[in-house]
């Protein structure tokens, strides 16, 4: 059993870690412990039994001066009753007063895991033996509850939470914030690493001590975003990849959201997490409930590294339930780069076919197949083929190239519309637009109203009637704008702070209705590249193009922030031409391979330009990668160096379950005259044991391989790189 509960104390435990709360004589539940594992005993010592001058005192407590919710951990924290910290909810009543407070009303425990109607959550699998616990809190004045839900994967580490408003107040109530999570921990001297950036740049780590004060990454952009991923750690200040306390926050939502860690005048700090409140406004009537998404919680005693395998293993296990996930995926060709809207038919199947002679499984049509798509001026909304460009349609196309042995993906952007096409002149309402004002364009495009159903409805059949048609085996889901203007004529004027969340839910009811109902199709998300790179999207899309630069050096630094919570294979990573487009770098073909290989490994190149030696190192890598994969998607993950620390290399270690193989690609940064002698660091692996390493023929102990390290070679160009493969030696 990983939930006890004792004389109103909660213990949830997992192999590693211990989560504990307490109702207290005053129905109040307070957080006390998450941390390495305990023993099941209350701690509610740890709280101090001092008077706060100046802090209210809850009118139950009667002359009790020291208890006071503005200085004692919350479990879930409330608003306008004397806690001045960050609330996790946020109402209006009916008699217009702003006051909830939740008050222990009853609980329950049961096998297995939650799931939430309107949102994705991570699903239990048997082995993994989950248990959940429900606990109400109600306000006896106004009878609106939440119902805080747990869920634990003791074998995993993990413990997910969400919440659960209902209203029984009798009159419509108007939810302005609900966070899905509260975090009170009894210290401050704490890091926080977030993941920042823009297009082009994604999911930069930035460490930073906490201060006094909120502590806010977020987003308001209408979707997760490049520039805040919904996930962030918080740490103690000397934790590193091996060592020292972390916790992990992930946020399975796909739209706005905040994250905050407050630290108090009393250097307590609260960790909050959930839709982002700015403009969200939602009316819940007597009777109805509205559910806040899951956050994914994780702690580490044993540092960074640890934190992250917990993470890769539960989106690996327990997101998607898409047959490839943890199956082979193909190495794909993409026309984006080297075409953009610019092919025939012709084009494209001599493209497939010497494609296939490097290697390549699949060939992948990007932009440019529909309506008057000839630039990303027209056409968006439009999912009809254009017959100038592919003769004979789309499953015509595919059956050449499936004759020629490959399979056939196919790029969609479903949530957007151009004004030039004949879906906006049929429907200009269906796009999110303020009354009397000119929308806001980006990209030449607008975004339909995925809160209307009707929109939806719409979407749902245009795709589906393209994938029904036959001969996709893949569907790059691209998202190519931020979200404005947010009113939808589809509601009242009293409704709009409602548009941004129900765009998701109707996202969400979009994606099941199209990805759900095609199994045997790989799905892969895109949003400019990485915009849209977070748990709840990973629920339906076993893998994400990582970023729109495929710039080798820059792409190391981005699949460095990525991997501390997403698994290596959810990343879409390809090799493209030189110079590169963005950058203008020139990186060894090898470099950018083995740069590809961080991920699901393909090409976005005119194979018709490369030069011999390109075509045989082509072939070459693409099969290394065939051999190297189920390593790359099944071992735990190690960081043995930063991109971001004065090394001259980065690099990277897959090491299998049973520690009996391991993989070590190394690049090299920078150029540096000192004649430096480099060494990689291997971990994971076991001291007694002795591998033999493929490409330098060495056979060394796992201890040898960890302490003294591998030696690279002493000469060492600027983007050169290496591979090394061990192998247990029995
Ligand atoms: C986005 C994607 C690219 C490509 C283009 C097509 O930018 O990230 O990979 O699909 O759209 O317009």
């Amino acid at each position: 059993m990983s939930i006890k509960v004792n004389n109103k104390v909660f213990t949830l435990q997992t192999e590693n870690s211990t989560y504990q709360m307490k109702v207290t004589e005053h129905g109040h539940l307070l957080h006390l412990y998450y941390g390495s594992k305990i023993a099941d005993e209350d701690i509610s010592y740890i709280i101090p039994q001092v008077m706060r001058s100046h802090e209210s005192n809850p009118p139950e407590v009667g002359e009790d001066r020291i208890y006071s919710l503005a200085a004692y951990p919350q479990e879930f924290s409330t608003n306008d009753v004397g806690d001045y910290r960050i609330p996790s909810i946020e109402l209006i009543n009916h008699d217009g007063s702003y006051s909830f407070v939740g008050k222990y009303a009853s609980h329950r425990i049961y096998d297995g895991k939650y799931s939430l109607s309107s949102l994705p959550t991570i699903y239990a699998n048997e082995d993994d033996c989950a248990q959940t616990l429900e606990i109400i809190l109600e306000d006896d004045v106004t009878h609106v509850s939440v119902k805080l839900l747990y869920g634990v994967f003791p074998k995993k580490d993990i413990i997910t939470r969400a919440v659960i408003l209902c209203n029984r107040s009798g009159k419509e109530i108007r939810l302005r914030r609900l966070m899905s999570m509260n975090l009170d921990l009894m210290t401050s001297d704490l890091d926080m690493i977030e993941f920042y950036g823009h297009h082009y740049y994604e999911r930069q780590t930035n460490r930073h001590p906490l201060t006094h004060g909120i502590n806010e990454i977020g987003s308001f952009r209408g979707v997760s975003s490049h520039f805040h991923n919904p996930f962030a750690i918080i740490c103690d200040r000397k934790t590193d990849e091996d060592t020292g306390n972390a916790y992990g926050f992930c946020f399975m939502y796909s739209g706005n959201f905040v994250f905050d860690a407050e630290v108090d005048g009393y250097g307590q700090t609260r960790i909050a997490m959930g839709i982002h409140p700015k403009q969200f406004d939602f009316h819940v009537s007597d009777g109805e409930c509205f559910e806040a998404p899951e956050v994914l919680l994780c702690h580490s005693a044993s540092g960074l590294s640890a934190l992250s395998h917990r993470y890769h293993d539960i989106f690996r296990n327990n997101a998607c339930r898409s047959k490839f996930v943890n199956s082979k995926r193909p190495v794909l060709i993409n026309s984006w780069e080297p075409f953009r809207f610019t092919f025939n038919t012709d084009t494209l199947l001599r493209t497939a076919e010497i494609s296939k002679k490097l290697g390549a499984d699949m060939f992948v049509l990007d932009d440019g197949w529909f309506g008057k798509r000839d630039n990303d001026r027209a056409g968006l909304g439009d999912w009809v083929v254009n017959g100038e460009k592919i003769i004979g349609g789309i499953p015509a196309l595919s059956e050449k190239i499936h004759a020629m042995g490959m399979s056939f993906g196919l790029w969609f952007e479903p949530e957007m519309v151009n004004e030039d096409s004949d879906l906006y002149r049929a429907h200009p309402d269906w796009c999110l637009r303020v009354p009397g004002r000119a929308p806001s364009r980006s990209r030449h495009q607008l975004c339909l109203d995925l809160s209307r159903p009707d929109v939806c409805d719409h979407i749902i059949d245009a795709v589906n009637a393209v994938l029904d048609a036959g001969g996709v085996d893949y569907v790059k889901w691209d998202y190519n704008r931020y979200v404005c203007d947010v009113y939808s004529s589809y509601y009242p004027a009293d409704r709009q702070g409602e548009v941004y969340h129900r765009y998701i839910l109707g996202l969400y009811r979009i994606l099941d209705g199209i990805v759900k109902t095609h199994p045997d199709i790989l799905f892969e998300g895109c949003s400019g590249g990485g915009g849209r790179y977070d748990g709840a999207i990973m629920t339906y899309f076993p893998q994400t193009w990582c970023s729109d630069n495929t710039d080798a050096p820059s792409r190391l630094v981005i699949q460095y922030g990525t991997s501390f919570a997403y698994p290596i294979s959810t990343m879409g990573s390809h090799v493209s031409v030189c110079p590169n487009k963005k950058t203008k770098r020139t990186v060894p073909f090898k470099t950018r391979a083995l740069t590809a290989m961080h991920g699901t490994f393909g090409y976005e190149l005119d194979p018709a330009k490369m030069t011999d030696e390109e075509m045989s190192e082509c072939a070459e890598y693409t099969a290394l990668y065939k051999e190297y994969q189920p390593l790359i998607f099944g071992g735990d993950y190690y960081r043995l160096s930063s991109p971001y620390d004065d090394e001259l290399f980065t690099a990277w270690e897959f090491v299998s379950k049973d520690k009996s193989s391991a993989l070590v690609f190394v690049v090299m940064q920078e150029i540096s005259i000192m004649d430096k002698n480099c060494y990689v660091h291997l971990r994971g692996l076991k001291d007694d044991s002795f591998y033999r390493i493929e490409q330098t023929e060495q056979i060394l102990s796992g201890a040898v391989l960890k302490n003294a390290g591998i030696l690279l070679p002493h000469t060492k160009p600027q983007y050169s790189s290496y591979v090394f493969k061990l192998s247990e030696v029995r």
